[in-house]
């Protein structure tokens, strides 16, 4: 698909109002200048989602998301940037030419657009075969046996694929496809004689499907009978990556999920297909499943951007118990979302689950089984020692105790602790003590990180200060350092009073980090090339996702209306001070290498300097 040019996106976003499109989604009142209302992206029942017309910015103080118009449509929609912008110019009445947009099937590139038309075809092939066809009675018979009705058959376009090489190929043949598009598609192999033989024949084909719910690969599962045993073949076999199909990318069944895991801010995940059917028909309309694989960033991402919650569900085996504690891992290293667990008993998978108590079980387990991650791993490392053995019961306390550090609820840990204290005779206090220690280990780096000289910054005025949503702290990763609140604050400011830039050029103003210096050069060009600053437009021109995060960061903060001389001046100290600082520490470290080593000479030189910073360092307090 062709990029959209800058200026279009430019205009479609200048005509459009965030508070009419937001407004399509969520209630909003207007509350002094801005528009508040319940956030869409988090459960909550007093509002702390707000909309600014002025800076046609939206922003959550419970959940921390903000944005544009267009990131605000990406979140909700779960859909691409040019989808975004495709959907808010169609609001808008702009048109925009076709070549711009994916949204439709009758648009991408014509390659794009052709394979999927192929994968809609084959899929409605398939799918009528196995409804209406002798070669796929007993496959549907099968389906039936399992538990599926007609009904959920359709709503997955479940298919059948049958035991012919040449199947697809002599109907696309009568078709008219291009011939370069079966080797493009992935549903041919080539042969040595230059002919196309079908990639998939003798399985239940289950087609996986992109956010919009097209079809844009398969994977199908052997399907085993008298005739055809199929010794070694594999029990499901995938579409290979293609243009259209990316297995990082893709969850089975987003398209159908999406506005459950939104409504219930909770998504569901399961190993299977025949797993998240399963659910789906027990009334747990929010279950994915990855194509086999572990969970991708991008992946993770998706959900992110709909739930809070992510309930893993696997299978009840030890194959199911190992990879569950694996995904707790992952999820924990590379996401925001709080995790669950919904455990199933004597090994079963959901599939299985569901066959032998029901449905209503199932959801009933769903929505009231699930367990936390910290109940789930009291059971998972009990299977790793040997419980009868006193060496054993202690190295178990202390990884639970290790674990404990990750539960966030003061009154779980307290109830975990009583627990492991009765369970294995020992004193609680103590416990709590090896608790604390471990926590105080895991303090993140920065914040250990010793000055020589520790910065003072009395006056200098935080976020904290202003009555912030106790969630908004809650949600911050990691706790900031003074230095980069500085760079934060300092940024705002210029966002909103650009004009400040020209008293911050004459202070020389250079940031400590690197990447709050490219915010602040990406901004001075644009401020400088428009003449004026708009947030809204400055996310669009950032093409670094991770600078376009940051920057939302920023200008979501909370801070007072405007700012004061007094405030530029601290926060310009407080950067200069933290410059010296930390020049302090790197010279006080090789002041102790050179001690080490017995190098007098350098060592003198060293505290020399470091006298002479410790006193510039004092001046800075001097105003
Ligand atoms: P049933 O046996 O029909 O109940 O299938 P299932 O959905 O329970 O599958 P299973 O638990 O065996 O596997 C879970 C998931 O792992 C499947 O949905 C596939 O995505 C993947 N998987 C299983 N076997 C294979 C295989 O042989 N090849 C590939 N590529 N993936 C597999
Ligand atoms: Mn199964």
């Amino acid at each position: 698909m062709a990029r959209i040019p800058q200026e279009l996106i430019d205009e479609i976003r200048e005509k459009a109002n965030i508070v009419d499109i937001v407004g399509q989604y969520v209630q909003l009142k207007k509350t002094g200048k801005n528009y508040s209302g319940l956030c869409p992206f988090h459960n909550e029942k007093t509002p702390s989602f707000s909309v600014a017309e002025d800076k046609q910015f939206y922003h959550c103080f419970g959940c921390g998301r903000g944005g544009n118009v267009f990131r605000f449509l990406q979140e909700i929609d779960g859909i691409s940037f040019p989808e975004a912008v495709a959907k808010v110019a169609d609001f808008e009445q702009i048109s925009i030419p076709q070549e711009y947009r994916e949204a439709e099937a009758s648009s991408g590139n014509s390659e794009q657009r052709q394979l999927i038309e192929l994968h809609e075809k084959a899929q409605e092939l398939y799918h009528h075969l196995l409804m209406n066809t002798a070669v796929g009675e007993q496959a549907l018979a099968h389906l039936h046996e399992r538990g599926l009705d007609d009904e959920t058959i359709a709503e997955f376009g479940i298919g059948f694929a049958p035991n012919q090489r040449q199947f697809l190929e002599q109907v696309f043949q009568n078709e008219g496809f291009d011939k370069e598009l079966y080797e493009a598609s992935g549903l041919f192999v080539a042969r040595d004689d230059g002919h196309f033989a079908d990639r998939f024949y003798q399985r239940i084909m289950f087609p996986i499907r992109d956010p919009r719910g097209k079809t844009i690969a398969f994977s199908g599962r052997f399907f085993k009978t008298m005739e055809f045993p199929g010794e070694d073949q594999p029990k499901y076999l995938n579409s290979p990556e293609t243009s259209l199909f990316n297995k990082r990318m893709v969850l089975f069944n987003f398209d159908k999920a999406r506005g459950t895991i939104r409504k219930e801010s909770t998504v569901f995940l399961f190993e299977g297909f025949m797993d998240v059917i399963a659910a789906w028909r027990s009334g747990v309309k929010n279950g994915i499943a990855s194509m086999g694989t572990s969970l991708t960033q991008q992946q993770v991402g998706a959900m992110e951007r709909l739930a809070d919650t992510i309930v893993i569900c696997y299978d009840g085996d030890r194959a199911g118990i190992e990879a569950t504690q694996r995904a707790i891992h992952l999820l924990r290293e590379n996401s925001r979302l709080k995790i669950d667990i919904a455990r199933l008993t004597d090994g079963l998978d959901p599939d299985e689950y569901v066959k032998k108590y029901g449905g209503q079980a199932f959801a009933q387990l769903a929505e009231h089984g699930r367990e936390t991650v910290f109940s789930f791993q009291l059971d998972y490392y009990r299977g790793q020692y040997n419980l009868a053995n006193e060496k054993d019961q202690l190295l178990y306390v202390e990884t639970m105790l290790k674990e404990l550090t990750q539960v966030d609820s003061l009154i779980q840990q307290d109830h975990y602790l009583t627990q492991l204290a009765t369970e294995f005779h020992l004193q609680r206090e103590t416990l709590q003590q090896q608790l604390d220690s471990f926590k105080q280990a895991q303090k993140p780096q920065a914040t250990k990180a010793t000055y020589p000289e520790e910065p003072r910054f009395e006056d200098f005025p935080e976020a904290g200060d202003m009555e912030v949503p106790p969630e908004q702290q809650a949600i911050t990763r990691r706790p900031l350092t003074q230095g980069e609140k500085a760079e934060q604050q300092l940024l705002y400011r210029l966002f909103n009073e650009p004009r400040l830039l020209y008293q911050l050029q004459e202070a020389h103003l250079t940031f400590l980090h690197e990447e709050y210096e490219r915010i602040y050069q990406l901004f001075v060009t644009y401020f400088e090339q428009k003449g004026e600053f708009d947030v809204a437009g400055f996310v669009d021109h950032l093409d670094d996702p991770e600078i376009q995060n940051k920057v939302i960061t920023i200008v979501t903060l909370n801070l007072p209306q405007e700012s004061t001389e007094k405030e530029i001046r601290v926060l310009l100290r407080v950067l200069d001070k933290t410059r010296l600082a930390d020049k302090i520490n790197e010279k006080v470290i090789l002041q102790q290498e050179a001690g080490r080593i017995g190098n007098t000479q350098l060592e003198l030189e060293l505290a020399v300097e470091i006298i002479d910073l410790r006193k510039q360092l004092k001046q800075t307090d001097i105003f």
